[in-house]
């Protein structure tokens, strides 16, 4: 069995392969990577735990396998390429041998400041080269990275740190994006001053922006790099121990913290990498996520590195200095697959063809879509205008907890068809079940989206509470991995998923959880109570649509105010990408005889569906819709 599949024949066969004999097919896969001692058994699972272990007894060292190894073969080629913020700012290549010298000198500054191997570190940085050189430096010692997107609030940091007992943080002064000059290191101080657990916290220089740095706790970056060598062997992991925590919304309370393990996740990711993108040695893969989001955790650091790729590291936004910074970053550094988000395409699509057509394009091979699901418009815009009808469009449908992607195209082998994330990769058995959780066979049917086997990058645990991670994923449908996700299965077997049946929102590819925006406006003084909905939205794919009920509804005469105190209040406590677009003040909320919110009934006004409610006989006060619907925010 090969590593890259090149045909739809050996996919085919790929396939089949690894359903009739997962173990063996995946034993194969792993042959392709470094290990310090082989794997006793391939997989040990059940989904009742669940407890999945995957090349069990293997040891191994992740950063190995994306450093080391290529040191032979490819020590002067490009791993990183770092494009700053500002394009007259210069940008830094760091080749292999450069990548590998300064994990290992990070990785001596964590040992330096107490960090030891299962020590969970928190990284809360902007899109520098140094993001991933901490990312691969706790994996070089065998820390536990949690990194925490940079727009996140002080309050959604202390919640993850205090979760994880992290020990240490690694942040810089401060952040460029766009025009923005955003702190960092301040929001760390807000944070941590609810975290006995952080001994230590590592600051990079980037803005230059006035900082505290107070004594015994806090240690400049450059002046620790100066203090140590680059000779950092890097530690013996076993396959299942940790390598990293990613916090995630669900449809329930605080984020949570979805756990991956050393083995099977680089498995994973890199076989993905390769086959997906149909990448080639010596071509430019450009990822335009944020590596705070587990896109860029597979598919900027490990997935690429694993794979001897280069791969482009960018800090700024799509649309500063101008709307066209991401044609200009793939003339410059002649990228050849660009994977980005459906959002990304929307918002540029508003722009014209000006800034696509002043740019040379003419090096992309592949297109990659991933976050969300892209609408048909979005689909041919990309195909025609980026793509120039030559490139493979891969719409890569995974998540999360699943490490890297299940359902895509793999690049100018599956023949694609818009709108559809086509067909499961190796590995891969995806089921769609009725509510009752009976498995729908057969084609042109939909359902909710489940998988009934595990594939090596399936999420472990989360964190500190295994029993969470039971009930999230593998309660709903007995012996079934539930994703959250509707989906359909076309004639052709082709699958398309048609986003999230929970309580879950989307919102610029972002994950959001209804429950937590509501928590947060709630905490708003005056609100009495809210309910929080998403609504399409031509750009973000989802909006936020809030209804709050505040506390004597005659007193607030100035509701523009008080919307805007409610927006600073969830910028506070989540962080800006959480605040809702719409916010509607009402008197009550349809509520079940048992005290439900009926939030189908406030999905359809807020998607201004106000003729079809569907039967509201079963609610408290029938009367409180048509107040609701009166009030409705529609088309501002
Ligand atoms: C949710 C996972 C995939 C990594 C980035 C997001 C939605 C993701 C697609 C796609 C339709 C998609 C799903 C999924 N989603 N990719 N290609 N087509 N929907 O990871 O934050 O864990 O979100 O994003 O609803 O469940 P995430």
């Amino acid at each position: 069995m090969n590593f890259q599949i090149r045909t739809f024949d050996e996919y085919q066969e790929a396939y089949r392969y690894s359903v009739e004999d997962p173990e063996g097919f995946w034993a194969e896969i792993a042959q392709n990577f470094q290990w310090r001692k082989p794997w006793k058994k391939t997989l040990q699972w059940n989904f009742e735990e669940p407890n999945v272990q995957w090349f069990v007894g293997g040891k191994l060292n992740i950063t190995e396998n994306c450093l080391d190894r290529h040191l032979a073969e490819r020590a002067d080629q490009p791993a990183i390429i770092w494009e700053p913020n500002d394009p007259n700012e210069a940008g830094v290549t760091l080749t292999y041998r450069m990548l590998h010298d300064q994990v290992c000198r990070m990785a001596n500054v964590l040992k330096r400041n107490g960090v030891v191997k299962g020590d969970r570190v928190c990284i809360y940085m902007p899109m520098v080269p140094e993001l991933a050189i901490a990312v691969l430096a706790c994996a070089r010692i065998g820390a536990i990275h949690s990194v925490v997107f940079g727009g996140f609030s002080a309050q959604s940091i202390a919640d993850r740190i205090n979760d994880a007992q992290c020990k240490l943080v690694i942040t810089s002064d401060g952040a460029y994006r766009g025009n923005k000059e955003i702190p960092m290191k301040e929001t760390v101080d807000d944070a941590l001053v609810q975290c006995p657990s952080v001994q230590r916290v590592v600051v990079l220089t980037r803005t230059r922006t006035p900082v505290s740095m107070i004594k015994g706790r806090d240690v400049w970056m450059e002046q620790e790099l100066k203090q140590v060598t680059a000779d950092c062997p890097a530690e013996e992991m076993d396959a299942e121990d940790m390598l990293f925590i990613l916090y995630t919304s669900g449809s329930t309370g605080k984020p949570k913290g979805v756990v991956h393990t050393c083995g099977g996740y680089m498995v994973y990711t890199a076989y993905t990498f390769q086959n997906v993108f149909q990448y080639n040695p010596g071509q430019v893969h450009f990822c335009t996520a944020d590596i705070g989001w587990i896109t860029g955790h597979s598919y900027i650091v490990y997935g690429p590195l694993a794979c001897g790729a280069t791969s482009v590291l960018f800090e700024g936004v799509p649309t500063w200095p101008d709307n066209g910074r991401f044609w200009d970053i793939v003339d410059k550094h002649q990228v050849n697959i660009l994977y980005t988000a459906p959002t990304a395409i929307r918002s540029l699509m508003g722009f014209g063809l000006e800034k696509v057509e002043s740019h040379d394009l003419s090096s992309l091979q592949v297109l990659g879509s991933v976050g969300e699901p892209i609408n048909e418009e979005a689909w041919h815009w990309y195909d025609d205008h980026i793509g120039k009808n030559r490139c493979p469009i891969v719409d890569t449908w995974w998540q999360t907890e699943t490490a890297g992607t299940l359902i895509s195209p793999l690049a100018g082998i599956t023949k694609t068809k818009p709108t559809y994330a086509t067909l499961p990769l190796p590995g891969v058995q995806p089921v769609l079940v009725d509510e009752n959780g009976q498995e729908i066979v057969g084609n042109g049917v939909s359902g909710n989206l489940c998988m009934k086997f595990p594939w090596p990058g399936i999420i472990r645990t989360t964190y500190g509470d295994h029993e969470r991670c039971r009930q999230a994923y593998f309660s709903t449908y007995k012996g079934l991995y539930f994703t959250g996700d509707g989906c359909l299965r076309d004639e052709d077997g082709y699958y398309r998923i048609t986003g999230r049946v929970d309580d879950v929102l989307n919102v610029s590819g972002h994950r959001i959880g209804t429950a937590e925006v509501e928590n947060a406006i709630n905490m708003h003084t005056g609100v009495v109570e809210s309910a929080v909905v998403g609504y399409p939205h031509d750009i973000k794919g989802q909006g936020i649509y809030a209804y709050v009920i505040a506390e004597n509804q005659a007193a607030h005469n100035d509701n523009e105010l008080m919307k805007r105190d409610i927006l600073a209040t969830v910028s506070r406590v989540i962080g800006p990408i959480a605040k809702p677009d719409k916010i509607q003040f009402v008197t009550g909320l349809p509520k079940t005889r048992s005290g439900k919110i009926m939030r189908r009934i406030l999905r359809k006004i807020a998607e201004g569906e106000t003729g079809n409610l569907g039967d509201t006989s079963t609610l408290l006060d029938p009367g409180v819709v048509e107040e609701i619907k009166n009030g409705a925010l529609i088309g501002v």
